[in-house]
């Protein structure tokens, strides 16, 4: 029995659902939450009498039942809350809280977390005062150069070492590979060899259970990468949403390696959804993004980001939501629109066409 199995079955920090809901009360009383989620947590909520649930996929070769929506990173370190004042704030980490549990009561079981270390610190801490980390998939993402360099291996290991003290764990499920800041398509290279003898290491101290990659390269590159490494890995990350469908020629490719897909930016990063009146003419547009990319039956998880509760609960909602007709044409409006940020351009470059 490996030392992750002998966890689960001693449910070092698991809970029944009766003390999950308490500590969830307690946890909030401590932080300073208000009342009202106290009465949540006495089955009162919105989302309790709803009772929705998630749908779940299997995640590829690892074998693992995900749940088709998962939490995105970049929700924790990205100033986008109004702060009351004109501006915008990160969330707090009540607020993680209170957005970490609405999801894991609809089943959501599964948090990724990109580079930056907030991403990891936040909902470590989240999962940590909920007494859930035994109950979720936790996916961090590791960079390295790329350049089939000895030095890569001291990065990986340095990498997860700083994210399991963030996560306040002792192993996570997933680790992708990703590309440094100055790697760039342009660059041509995606070696991951010594990378992957490090990811083995971390294998073997049970730090680490599945491995993967994931990256802003072009679809090529990721051809190649299958071709060279699917073998090895089990799972893979992509961006995919109604305007970026580059996806949907390399997912094939993917499932014949038996890789699990994890898509990211259903929505651009937010792009797709600016100047929309989302609380009327346009309402339901995020869950009906979402809808799409789970459409497409290879894809394992779909994971966003959200900074709000409201934005959890209507994301989420995608997973027993069908797209109607309506909501269909809608979305062939929204594939039509270019993105003008220039920090995504890299989007539009590579990843528009199937
Ligand atoms: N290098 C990598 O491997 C890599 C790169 C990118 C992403 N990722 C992962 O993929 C995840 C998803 O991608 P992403 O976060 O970049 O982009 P995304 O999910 O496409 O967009 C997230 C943004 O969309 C807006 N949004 C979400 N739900 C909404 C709703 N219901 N109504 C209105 N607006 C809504 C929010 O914008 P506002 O902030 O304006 O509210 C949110 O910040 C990341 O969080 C990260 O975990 C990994």
């Amino acid at each position: 029995m490996t030392k992750y199995e002998l966890r689960q079955q001693r449910g070092a920090h698991g809970s029944t659902r009766r003390q999950f809901l308490r500590q969830l009360g307690l946890g909030m009383v401590a932080a300073g939450a208000a009342p009202q989620l106290l009465d949540n947590a006495h089955g009162t909520s919105e989302l309790k009498k709803k009772s929705h649930k998630v749908k779940y996929r299997i995640l590829g070769k690892t074998g693992q039942k995900v749940s088709e929506i998962g939490f995105g990173g970049h929700s924790w370190s990205y100033k986008r809350v109004p702060d009351g004042k004109g501006g915008y704030r990160k969330p707090t980490i009540d607020e993680a809280i209170r957005m970490i549990a609405a999801g894991l009561e609809m089943g959501v079981n599964f948090l990724d977390s990109c580079t930056p270390l907030i991403e990891s610190s936040v909902p470590g801490e989240a999962l940590k005062r909920l007494g859930r980390r035994n109950k979720v998939l936790v996916s961090i993402r590791v960079s390295h150069k790329m350049k089939g360099c000895e030095s890569d291996k001291k990065e990986v290991f340095k990498w997860t070492e700083e994210r399991l003290k963030l996560w306040q764990t002792d192993y996570v499920d997933l680790c992708l590979l990703c590309n440094t800041a100055n790697d760039t398509p342009k660059s041509g290279y995606w070696d991951m060899s010594y990378s992957i003898e490090a990811l083995d290491k971390l294998k073997q101290q049970s730090k680490i259970r599945f491995t993967g990659f994931g990256c802003h390269f072009t679809p090529e590159l990721f051809l190649e990468a299958f071709d060279k490494f699917g073998n090895y890995f089990d799972i893979f990350s992509l961006p995919y949403n109604v305007r970026h469908r580059a996806a949907e020629k390399l997912l094939p490719e993917a499932k014949t390696k038996g890789l699990g897909i994890i898509t990211i930016k259903p929505f651009a990063r937010g792009e797709l959804l600016k100047n929309r009146d989302l609380k009327r003419t346009d309402s339901g547009l995020p869950r009906d993004m979402i809808s799409f990319v789970l459409e497409h039956k290879l894809v394992d998880i779909c994971t966003c980001g959200v900074h709000t509760i409201e934005q959890v609960r209507e994301n989420f909602s995608a997973s027993w939501t069908k797209l109607s007709p309506s909501g269909r044409k809608r979305l062939e409006k929204v594939a039509d629109t270019a993105i003008t940020d220039h920090q995504y351009a890299w989007l539009e470059h590579g990843w528009r066409y199937a």
